[in-house]
């Protein structure tokens, strides 16, 4: 094998390219959507500080090992395991990492697909003016009425479901990569004009009591599964899809400084979302813990009492559906390199994978209303596929790639590739893959195992 290879699906123009590309995955629904809902239902301030001590000694480090074996292998993530764990003589289940990974795409992208729908309905009702001089109640109306139709979320799917096939189709080079290079940095900006406009209100000291204040009496193993499962999520770790970006990776860029960038954006998009949120929620008395609707129903309360609100609001909801589509991205492209390598043409293997993942999609559209009383454990379709994909095997992939890069590969082999030039950085970063990650996520599963 030469030392150089760069595998068929080509490598991004500069490491500037890859850490856009990865925050356009990591930053998306996860952190506008998931974070401030999981983090009201499960009671605020301890959560976080859980969260927080996830990604630092389990997130951030696994994506460096997740970023080097998709750069050593070159190749999609399931062949990339299968030829590495060859190489370093593992076990053969070791190459299994690929494979759930796939597994879990697709379960993400279908529901992924469902919510991205949500933010475009959002931006034609903003568009509109619907949302005008909206007030809690009739934003509560509004979300409801949306769940309850089968018909709209389902077409709502199937366009973002296009939206992503088109780009994943053409190659993500000629896709996405210019449109994440402007998108990005207007994001930021309009959430940092919401945060401005939360510190004007009075629910914002609370807000920030409410995330920040750890208050470990409502922290349950369910809760601590919860964050594990949501820093894995939120990093877009443990199912591939960094590995398949880390592939498409220029050979000398260096890991440590290029994942710390991408980790500290996404939890600063996270936290700052937060904030937005819940100033909103406790500056109109609404119910923090109120599950999925929680952004949708918080949100245009901000815009409507900001000047230029409507605009302000289409914008924002334009940027968290780009958001979530360069997330979607990645959940598909694992699966479809995959498919390529087996030889079929990228159109073909787009139209599949998207194709399946739409299907499955369903289930999520109905699990909001024909279906939701059908519940397995006492969850719903979608919350079943959710808590199965964030809280088991996302934690359970990363877990593996943190002893595969930690036991398996040698200290020369793995800094000749991830090439970080501190001895120091390097030592501390191999003994938290060794122990302190794979252990971390042990315990937290026996934690909500209620082993202790
Ligand atoms: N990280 C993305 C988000 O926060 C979701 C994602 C999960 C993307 C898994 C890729 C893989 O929205």
């Amino acid at each position: 094998m030469k030392a150089d290879k760069t595998g068929m699906h080509g490598v991004w123009a500069s490491r500037w390219t890859f850490i856009l590309a990865a925050t356009g995955s990591a930053v998306g629904l996860g952190n506008i959507w998931k974070f401030p809902y999981i983090t009201g239902e499960n009671g605020g301030g301890a959560f976080v500080l859980v969260y927080l001590i996830c990604i630092l000694t389990a997130g951030i480090p696994v994506m460096m090992a997740e970023v080097l074996l998709g750069r050593k292998g070159r190749m999609s993530p399931i062949n990339t395991m299968k030829e590495l764990a060859g190489q370093e003589k593992a076990p053969q289940f070791f190459q299994g990492i690929g494979w759930m990974g796939a597994i879990s795409g697709f379960f993400i992208l279908s529901f992924y697909s469902v919510i991205a729908g949500w933010t475009l309905y959002y931006v034609v009702k903003m568009i509109s003016g619907d949302f005008s001089n909206v007030t809690a109640d009739g934003a509560g109306e509004i979300f409801g009425g949306l769940l309850s139709d089968p018909l709209l979320l389902t077409l709502l799917h199937t366009i973002f479901m296009v939206m992503t096939g088109v780009v994943i189709a053409r190659g993500v080079h000629k896709g996405l990569e210019d449109g994440v290079r402007t998108m990005m940095p207007l994001l930021f900006l309009m959430l940092i004009l919401l945060l401005g406009y939360s510190l004007t209100t009075s629910g914002f000291s609370q807000a920030a009591a409410f995330l920040f204040s750890f208050d470990f009496e409502h922290l349950t193993g369910a809760s601590v599964v919860e964050a594990l499962g949501h820093s894995f999520f939120t990093l877009s770790l443990g199912m591939g899809a960094i590995m398949a970006y880390g592939a498409y990776m220029p050979k000398q860029a260096s890991l440590g400084k290029t994942i710390l960038a991408v980790g500290f954006l996404d939890t600063l998009v996270a936290l700052v979302a937060g904030l937005i949120v819940f100033s909103i929620v406790f500056t109109n008395g609404l119910e923090p813990g109120a599950g999925p609707g929680l952004m949708f129903q918080t949100l245009p309360l901000a815009f409507s009492a900001l000047p230029g609100g409507q605009w302000i609001g289409t914008a924002f909801f334009i940027l968290v559906a780009i958001a979530a589509w360069s997330s979607a991205l990645s959940i598909a492209e694992p699966a479809v390199a995959w498919a390529v390598e087996k030889g079929w043409s990228r159109g073909m293997a787009t139209f599949a994978v998207c194709g399946f993942a739409w299907v499955l999609g369903l289930g999520t559209v109905l699990s909001f209303n024909e279906w939701s009383d059908v519940t397995l454990w006492g969850k719903t379709f979608f919350d079943s596929l959710d808590f199965l994909t964030a809280n088991i095997m996302l934690p359970l992939g990363g877990m593996l790639i943190a002893i595969f890069v930690g036991w398996f590969m040698t200290a020369e082999s793995t800094n000749a590739e991830a090439r970080i030039k501190n001895p120091t950085v390097f030592a501390i970063w191999r003994f938290m893959l060794k122990f302190v990650s794979p252990l971390a996520v042990l315990a937290i599963f026996l934690h909500g195992l209620k082993v202790f």
